[in-house]
């Protein structure tokens, strides 16, 4: 099957188009939305490796527009990718390596005595096949995440990434442990059983004492092999971490192909309810 026609029977991909979402990725955040609540409360958020846009769309949807209708102070939500991305209403976009300390701090001085209730990334790199060099750019994107969270997270806020569920994955969860007080990892219906991707639901953010930001950003700009599979070895023990699978479980199967609607009226369709947004 061509990828084209592939694309046209998942039904995530089908149902995107059909809403104006730009990516189908726009159903994962709402998924892990419904287990976790992310957006009750939630005002300034930072949006990392966000293009073409889906995630930063539901932002717009779920916490810029409503402000703007019922008259309240439009959120700040900032949204950074290596990648331009096309306007989205109310959103403040960056385009830089979120790795380099420039972009870094492009993101933080727009929070600054501001401070992000939520830090969201679905950052990845472009696969390259070689299993430990995707490991470890994925692992850099997701320290750098974590150092852009502690300048800009406020205490008790939440992050959410993209993570692989590799060898070192149980020490990774460990290390976030040492800054929120739970880390769960959340499967969304959308992200097909079939990709080892998941994300960590980081909530109650608390550094640890005596810790400083700065100690994040040099292990960043020092990373060798040893800091990617044992970044802070001597604080972080292995921990047992919740898993959620979240989304309709008895809804889409994301990786299932659904037959395309028939041409001429409209069918009525076997299929769940969808309970993607
Ligand atoms: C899966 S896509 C994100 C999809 C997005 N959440 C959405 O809903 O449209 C991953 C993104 O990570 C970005 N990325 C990868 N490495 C990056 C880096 N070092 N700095 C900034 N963005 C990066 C890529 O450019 C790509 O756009």
């Amino acid at each position: 099957m061509g990828r084209a026609s592939k694309d046209k029977r998942d039904i995530y991909y089908r149902k995107a188009k059909e809403e104006g979402w730009r990516a189908r990725s726009a159903y994962k955040l709402l998924q892990i939305d419904e287990a976790f609540s992310l957006f009750a409360g939630a005002h300034h958020v930072v949006d990392l490796c966000a293009a073409p846009g889906s995630w930063s769309q539901v932002l717009s949807r779920k916490l810029y527009l409503p402000a703007i209708q019922n008259g309240r102070n439009p959120p700040k939500i900032v949204a950074v990718d290596l990648q331009p991305m096309a306007p989205i209403e109310g959103i403040i976009q960056l385009q830089g390596d979120i790795t380099s300390e420039v972009t870094a701090q492009e993101v933080i001085g727009h929070f600054d005595g501001n401070p992000a209730d939520l830090v969201i990334s679905d950052g990845a790199p472009d696969v390259t096949g070689l299993h430990d060099m995707d490991e470890y750019i994925q692992a850099q994107l997701i320290l750098a995440a974590l150092t852009i969270v502690t300048h800009v997270l406020k205490p008790g806020g939440t992050f959410v990434a993209k993570v692989f569920r590799g060898r070192e994955i149980s020490l990774l969860y460990s290390q976030l442990k040492l800054f929120f007080s739970m880390v769960t990892i959340a499967k969304p219906k959308s992200s097909r059983n079939s990709s080892i991707e998941s994300f960590v639901v980081c909530q109650n953010y608390r550094a640890p004492a005596g810790f400083h930001p700065a100690h994040l950003r040099s292990l960043l700009d020092n990373m060798t092999a040893s800091y990617l599979t044992h970044p802070l070895p001597t604080l972080a023990q292995r921990q047992l971490v919740p898993f959620v699978a979240c989304g309709d479980l008895s809804g889409w199967d994301a990786d299932r192909s659904y037959d395309l609607p028939q041409e001429g009226p409209a069918q009525e369709e076997s299929r769940p309810p969808f309970t993607g947004s």
